[in-house]
């Protein structure tokens, strides 16, 4: 019989790879049909101020993969520190970046490099800056302490450790700081079949 912590293993290595290979494939096909919301159209959906949407790159709208709009509450002020967990093409990263000015800073932390890579060209090429770290939300690369705000938007589902994920959302934060996620929940306990299912799960 096998081992359900071999098992569990095994499952999340296949999901991490689904997870790169599904997000990857959005940013640079995002053209492509997806069976969840996507890009402007997801974006629009979510409330994103269509002006910032304008000034934002393309590629960084057209990749957008976000369940929501963390922007709504995040209430982000000059000067902060802010951490975007799972951040993706960027476009969250971006419009905190000028929500803090140039005295705060933003840092993205992505599990994929090449999103690292496309996030921080993102934010270069609108004269704006973001740092991208990869990293891993079970295990983020900050130190105690550090950040005024965590955003993160359609994350945290992913991962099959999320209790350890809040844990460390609340360790990089300064006492005093916010957190603004949008993510998935389900109300029901979904089928095994469902749990098992890396598409389903990384999607
Ligand atoms: C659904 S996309 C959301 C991207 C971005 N927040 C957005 O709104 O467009 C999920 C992103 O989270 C990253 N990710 C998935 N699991 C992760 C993990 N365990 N740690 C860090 N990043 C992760 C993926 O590589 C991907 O870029």
């Amino acid at each position: 019989m096998t081992d359900p912590i071999d098992a569990q293993a095994s499952l999340e290595g296949v999901l991490k790879d689904e997870i790169i290979r599904m997000y990857q494939e959005v940013a640079d096909n995002p053209e492509a049909d997806f069976h969840f919301y996507h890009g402007r159209e997801a974006a629009e959906l979510f409330g994103y101020d269509r002006a910032l949407l304008a000034r934002a790159p393309a590629g960084a709208v057209s990749s957008f993969a976000g369940v929501g709009n963390p922007h709504l509450r995040a209430n982000i002020q000059e000067g902060e520190a802010v951490l975007d967990l799972g951040s993706g093409a960027g476009l969250d990263a971006i419009i905190a970046s000028w929500e803090t000015g140039p005295s705060g800073r933003v840092v993205g932390v992505d599990l994929n490099p090449s999103m690292c890579h496309k996030a921080q060209a993102h934010a270069a090429a609108t004269g704006t800056e973001m740092e991208c770290r990869e990293g891993k939300m079970e295990d983020i690369p900050l130190s105690d302490s550090s950040i005024d705000v965590v955003i993160s938007n359609g994350v945290i589902n992913l991962s099959f450790q999320k209790r350890r994920v809040v844990e460390e959302v609340f360790r990089v934060l300064k006492p005093g700081g916010r957190l603004s996620i949008t993510d998935i929940v389900s109300g029901k306990q979904l089928s095994q079949s469902i749990v098992n299912d890396p598409k389903l799960w990384a999607s």
